[in-house]
């Protein structure tokens, strides 16, 4: 009999959010506010939130969602250290810890940083070229086993260490960059987390903000910028908001739950990010902006 891939159905919603670049500023703009921002997503209806330890800002999720835990489906990863000593600022190095040990000590630390008993969704965040991804999964089952995760997913990862991964625990999520700028995963990890039932949790659907810009002003406006302008003004949406409804578009295509997963520091693009979730795009919309921003175009 094949093991749950989690312990409990994990709803990751339609469309998650990246708290990467989520900082405590004291900027004074309320759009800007992390709690703001944070409990914004959750009014619109999101249930993911996602962070790391890489991200150095656990703790500030934790504090953002604790008075609304239940309500959270919380994501978070461990396997990528920084080795400059720093905890936050632009980073100088980083460096792989995938060894059993390390998983028990990170998820540790985490959950004392997040101020909770359980991380809804506990990702490698990428894959190591020395420890087998055997032995991190199956450290990472057994955190399963011992309720402090609640499913397991895995982030910079090849298809073949996805297949092995799964031999050992089912996992739930693929997390990997995809958006129409960057379409790598259709290779080989799509087809394979459509095979093995894994959802793709779709990061950065607009390329780290370049797809937001995708439709600028500048002239004269290459193909793609005329084609995603034409489609865009057609919805009334922004050029970011076509990128991200491109995503949601992908998982009926492919036959798999994708789950684009933006980030952002305004309550307001919160807002924003998720209508996109609403845009419904014609086949011949889809066909043409995909070979627009087709890699060989
Ligand atoms: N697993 C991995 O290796 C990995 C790597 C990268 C990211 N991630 C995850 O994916 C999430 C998203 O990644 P990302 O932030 O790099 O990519 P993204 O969502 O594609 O882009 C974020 C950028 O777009 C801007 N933006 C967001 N919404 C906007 C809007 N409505 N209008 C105009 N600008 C907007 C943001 O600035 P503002 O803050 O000003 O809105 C920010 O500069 C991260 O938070 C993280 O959870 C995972």
């Amino acid at each position: 009999m094949s093991q749950p891939a989690t312990t409990s159905p994990l709803q990751l919603g339609r469309q998650g959010f990246g708290a990467m670049r989520l900082r405590d500023t004291k900027s004074g703009d309320p759009d800007r506010d992390p709690f703001r921002v944070v409990n914004t997503a959750l009014d619109e209806g999101v249930a993911m939130i996602d962070t790391a330890e890489l991200y150095g800002n656990e703790e500030l999720v934790g504090r953002t969602i604790a008075a609304r835990r239940d309500e959270v489906v919380l994501a978070s990863k461990f396997g990528v250290v920084r080795t400059d000593g720093r905890p936050d600022g632009p980073p100088d190095g980083f460096e792989v810890r995938a060894d059993a040990g390390q998983v028990r000590r990170s998820c540790e630390a985490s959950l004392r940083r997040l101020r909770t008993d359980r991380i809804d969704l506990y990702y490698l965040h990428h894959r190591s070229e020395t420890v087998p991804i055997e032995e991190t999964v199956g450290a990472m089952a057994d955190l399963v086993r011992q309720g402090k995760v609640g499913a397991i997913g895995l982030s910079n990862v090849t298809a073949e260490d996805l297949r092995r991964a799964h031999a050992v625990h089912p996992v739930a999520a693929l997390q990997e960059h995809w958006s129409l700028a960057e379409r790598t995963v259709e290779r080989d990890l799509v087809p394979a987390a459509a095979e093995l039932g894994v959802a793709l949790v779709a990061h950065s659907p607009t390329s780290h903000g370049v797809l937001h810009g995708a439709a600028g002003d500048a002239a004269p406006a290459d193909e793609r910028q005329v084609v995603h302008r034409e489609i865009a003004a057609a919805h009334g949406v922004s050029a970011g908001q076509l990128a991200i409804a491109w995503v949601h578009s992908r998982g009926p295509l492919h036959g798999l739950e994708v789950v684009p997963l933006p980030g952002t520091t305004r309550a307001s693009h919160v807002r924003a990010n998720v209508a996109a979730r609403e845009i419904v795009l014609g086949a011949e919309e889809l066909r043409r902006l995909t070979a627009a921003w087709s890699p060989t175009a």
